[in-house]
């Protein structure tokens, strides 16, 4: 079994790399924040208040959160439903990020998130795989990029129609990292002996080259 946690803040290209690792070795792919961000979905849905905790740790039980691979990708579930289309709005994310300080919706991620690395080869990107959920693996990654270039990253992925100005997704990048680092419930960090990847200069290609020859270089 391997198990490669791709850890970092939003926009630092944990996904793309992630993605293209686990094509390269046969691996699957999990994105954890779509789980956070379908939870947050779920709370938002019920009119619940984001910044309650209370509210979010009651939810947990009362909602299922699935993914599953279709078509080659992720696709994400509440109670059955897929929702993967609705999950990477502005709204959703800092959703995402406010849901992740609450222990009780942790715990629930992290159990299901160690189920499946238990029970397949998978590529994990997140912000608390190394330093939580995959303690052991010896495959740690830490990817990370200025906040100017993570948010441009962001900015170019969204349709020209109807995106917010540039300045406003570089605030919301700021706030959503601001929150991830700071919470008492795993902070996002490096793990202490992961490898840090700062890819502001770097190519797709040059950072999966880079995760690959470490993968390789230590072995299963
Ligand atoms: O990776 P992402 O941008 O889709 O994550 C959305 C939010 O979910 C992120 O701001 C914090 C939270 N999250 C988390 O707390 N732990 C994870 N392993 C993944 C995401």
């Amino acid at each position: 079994m391997i198990n490669i946690a791709i850890d970092g803040p939003a926009g630092a290209g944990k996904s793309c790399a992630a993605k293209l690792v686990a094509e390269r070795i046969g691996a699957l792919y999990l994105d954890t924040g779509a789980m956070y961000r379908a939870f947050a979905l779920a709370m938002i849905r019920r009119g619940a208040d984001l910044t309650n905790a209370e509210a979010a740790a009651e939810l947990v039980g009362k909602v299922d959160i699935d993914v599953g691979i279709s078509g080659g990708t992720q696709h994400t579930f509440i109670n059955g439903e897929d929702v993967t289309d609705e999950l990477r709005s502005v709204e959703v994310s800092a959703g995402a990020s406010a849901a992740g300080l609450v222990p009780e919706v942790r715990e629930y991620m992290q159990a299901k998130q160690r189920e499946i690395a238990g029970t397949y080869d998978v590529v994990l990107d997140g912000r608390d795989i190394g330093t939580k959920v995959l303690p052991n693996t010896p495959h740690k990654f830490f990817l990370t990029a200025s906040a100017e270039v993570r948010a441009k990253r962001r900015f170019d992925e969204m349709h020209k129609e109807n995106r917010p100005p540039f300045d406003e997704v570089l605030s919301a990048i700021i706030a959503r990292d601001e929150q991830d680092m700071n919470r008492a419930a795993d902070p996002l960090r490096p793990a202490s002996d992961a490898i840090i990847i700062d890819t502001s200069d770097m190519t797709l290609n040059e950072v999966v080259h880079t995760i690959l020859e470490s993968v390789i270089s230590v072995g299963r």
